[in-house]
């Protein structure tokens, strides 16, 4: 006679409980314990995902505890992504480049592994959205060169992209990502003016704004796209709202968009199947979920 033990309902914890969270200084705006207590639930994972709001003071002492804890992992968020790629023992070579990390593994060994999925998060969405877009297709022309201007330029440089024009308000962080990217057998990294950035849309293929104009509170993006092809694709990492004025009109004058909140969706999944051994689904059920709790996106 077999004895069948009672299981707990899916939302109790276990003694054999994955752990992961994420780090964040404010955390309240994450959305990631949303998304991934979402995949959580529809994989019916025993393990949990928990905001860990961290003071950059104890940001170093938080994530080297996440061994003696028996964490899995973390990610990791504002403002801490470039401080975690200093306290972690091995990083991967993409979180080398980008020089920032976001997702940390606890390995067999009890060290910390750092990666950084910003820019895997933006190419998967990029060409699930625009199914037609090949890397090889002509130049990006990327607006911004902040910290997710440096993560979508690692990820299209790997993807072949022939050029990247790099265009910032402020010439000089543009110039520190070229130096930083640009080797001396590769150098598709070029770097314009601001007041150029419409004149270096003739012969794009994509266009991608990584700066904060168009999101809701700062002023919207101003540049006139009569030089992009209509062939070109328009993607915006900004997703408050979600159509943005410079998709609206990319869409108006036929150019396939992206918008951006798939990059964020996109990003969690590495972090999700190392922690909690599970390849997890982008859906437009997780999208309506994790949509349904940020104001003004829709
Ligand atoms: P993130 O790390 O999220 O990319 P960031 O480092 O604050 O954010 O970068 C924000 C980007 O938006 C930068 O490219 C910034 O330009 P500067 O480097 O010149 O500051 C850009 N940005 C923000 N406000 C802007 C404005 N009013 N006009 C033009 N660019 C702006």
């Amino acid at each position: 006679m077999s004895l069948t033990l009672p299981q707990p309902p899916r939302e109790t914890l276990t003694g054999k409980s994955l752990i992961a969270g994420v780090f964040g200084w404010p955390v309240t705006h994450s959305r990631s314990p949303r998304l991934h207590g979402y995949w959580l639930k529809h994989y019916g994972i025993d393990g949990a995902y928990i905001p860990f709001s961290t003071h950059p003071a104890q940001f170093e002492t938080a994530l080297r505890a996440l061994p003696a804890l028996g964490f899995r992992g973390a990610n990791v968020t504002l403002p801490h992504k470039e401080k975690a790629l200093a306290c972690i023992d091995q990083a991967t070579e993409r979180a080398r480049r980008i020089g920032a990390v976001n997702t940390v593994m606890v390995q067999e060994d009890g060290t910390l592994l750092g990666d950084n999925t910003d820019g895997f998060g933006f190419l998967e969405h990029l060409q699930a959205s625009a199914a037609n877009w090949r890397a090889g297709d002509g130049p990006a022309v990327v607006l911004g060169a902040g910290g997710a201007s440096r993560a979508i330029v690692v990820a299209l440089l790997d993807a072949g992209v022939p050029e990247i024009r790099l265009v910032n308000r402020t010439t000089r962080r543009a110039e520190e990502i070229a130096e930083a990217l640009n080797t001396a057998a590769d150098r598709r990294i070029t770097v314009h003016d601001w007041d150029h950035r419409a004149a270096i849309l003739d012969g794009g293929a994509l266009l991608v704004n990584t700066t904060q104009l168009g999101l809701a509170g700062q002023p919207a993006l101003e540049i006139d796209l009569a030089q992009l092809p209509v062939s070109a694709v328009v993607d915006d990492i900004v997703y408050v709202p979600m159509e943005t004025s410079l998709l609206a009109a990319a869409r108006k004058r036929g150019n396939a968009v992206v918008d951006g909140l798939g990059m964020l969706l996109h990003q969690a999944r590495p972090g999700f199947a190392a922690w909690f051994k599970v390849e997890p689904d982008v859906t437009p059920a997780l999208r309506d979920f994790v949509l349904a709790d940020i104001p003004g996106a829709k």
